[in-house]
């Protein structure tokens, strides 16, 4: 399927507050029952294997974070599985941090995800949901490489990302499906699958940047996963 980029609705804010926060209720409701969280635990399972059993505090930081409630799974399913969390749910959008009931962790931050506010190597856990394919590279302006690096420049141990895979089938299904979202939803589905990345894309992404490794994970239903972990041998 060929890449189409596009402008996404949630991401300008281009509805009233109700339809914002509505549309951000119903991409959670995604997330939990189209693969988003059953993505991260996979992601995670595979990262937490390469880890030492002894570093056990761990600083997370989520970009695009949207209301925080992925940032807030993900902080608890680190929790499950031994670590003591801290972390913070970064957008450029107080609207959509404050959209969601819960507050408390994570932390909310509003800033430019292409411009992090944290100093080199100071989050040992950088990730991002949803968010990677809103950015393409084009010769005057490498958004998603630049993205990409500010997310590793601020990482100490690891970058993940979920995301869509771009392809036929998920667009067709997402087309469906939001004939029963309202109308941002309905408008940013099948663009999101269209502007998403395909494995191959990704690999080539991730290949550019020095002192990674990089291992790239299919999973349920048309996602991809990112694992970036700092190579020992280039550490500061
Ligand atoms: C599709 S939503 C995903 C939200 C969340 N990650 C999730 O999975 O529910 C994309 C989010 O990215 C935010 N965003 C877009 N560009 C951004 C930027 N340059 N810096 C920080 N946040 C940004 C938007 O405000 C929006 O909340």
């Amino acid at each position: 399927m060929r890449l189409r980029p596009a402008h996404e609705l949630l991401d300008e804010d281009h509805g009233s507050p109700a339809e914002i926060r509505q549309s951000l209720r119903e991409l959670w409701w995604i997330n939990q029952r189209l693969g988003g969280l059953s993505s991260w635990r996979r992601l995670l399972a595979v990262w937490q294997a390469a880890q030492p059993a002894a570093t056990r505090a761990l600083t997370l930081l989520d970009v695009g974070a949207g209301t925080g409630e992925m940032a807030a799974a993900i902080a608890a399913e680190l929790g499950r599985r031994g670590f003591v969390v801290r972390a913070w749910a970064l957008d450029r959008r107080q609207s959509h941090l404050g959209a969601a009931a819960a507050g408390g962790a994570p932390d909310r931050l509003v800033a430019d995800a292409q411009r992090l506010p944290f100093a080199c190597a100071s989050v040992d856990v950088v990730t991002c949901n949803l968010f990677l394919h809103h950015f393409h590279d084009a010769p005057a302006d490498p958004a998603a490489s630049r993205l990409l690096r500010e997310m590793t420049r601020v990482a100490r141990r690891a970058v993940l990302i979920n995301d869509l895979e771009r392809a036929w089938i998920p667009y067709a299904f997402i087309r469906l499906l939001s004939r029963r979202f309202s109308r941002i939803t309905r408008h940013d589905g099948p663009r999101s699958v269209a502007q998403a990345y395909t494995a191959r894309e990704l690999g080539h992404l991730a290949a550019a940047l020095p002192g990674w490794r990089c291992q790239i994970l299919r999973l349920w239903p048309y996602r991809l996963g990112l694992v970036l972990e700092r190579d020992a041998r280039h550490a500061g």
